[in-house]
């Protein structure tokens, strides 16, 4: 990750810390508004773990093997849920939006952009590795 995106992320925290929750649930308001069929893939409202995530993932750029028990965690529920790759690009559409109504600087919005889709690919990839387990046959 650049030098420039790490900086901008770490200029996001205080935001995070105070409106996390209320980006997330807007996050998903707009993702179930845009795709509603995805709405049945959640069990329950998620929007607090997303923004706890995120917050993680912004406070420790700099280690991240911190995160990885959290992420492996993400990823299994995200097999368990059916998550494929094509729907992170509608996840990102839908928090772009929600960052821009929310009035995050567009430095901050580009930053997010290329740190979200570095976290999407490690999740991504783990989410293939668990999809080859189930398809193993003994
Ligand atoms: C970088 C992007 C993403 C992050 C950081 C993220 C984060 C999380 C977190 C923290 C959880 C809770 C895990 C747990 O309960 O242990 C979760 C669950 C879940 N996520 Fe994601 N997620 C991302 C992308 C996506 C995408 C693209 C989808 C597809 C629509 C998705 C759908 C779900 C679902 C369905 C659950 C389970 C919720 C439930 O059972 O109610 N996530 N995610």
């Amino acid at each position: 990750m650049r030098g420039e995106t790490k900086s901008a992320i770490l200029k996001s925290v205080p935001f995070l810390q105070s409106q996390g929750e209320k980006l997330t649930a807007r996050m998903y308001e707009i993702l179930f508004e845009e795709n509603p069929e995805l709405k049945g893939m959640f069990e329950s409202d998620n929007s607090k773990k997303l923004a706890g995530a995120l917050l993680a993932y912004a406070q420790n750029l700099e280690r991240l093997e911190i995160l990885e028990p959290a992420l492996n965690n993400m990823a299994l529920a995200h097999v368990k849920a059916g998550v494929k790759p094509e729907h992170y690009q509608k996840v990102w559409k839908a928090l772009y939006e929600a960052m821009r109504e929310m009035n995050i600087p567009e430095d901050i919005i580009k930053g997010w952009e290329e740190a979200y889709w570095f976290l999407a690919q490690v999740l991504v990839n783990k989410e293939k590795r668990l999809y080859e387990c189930l398809t193993v046959k003994i």
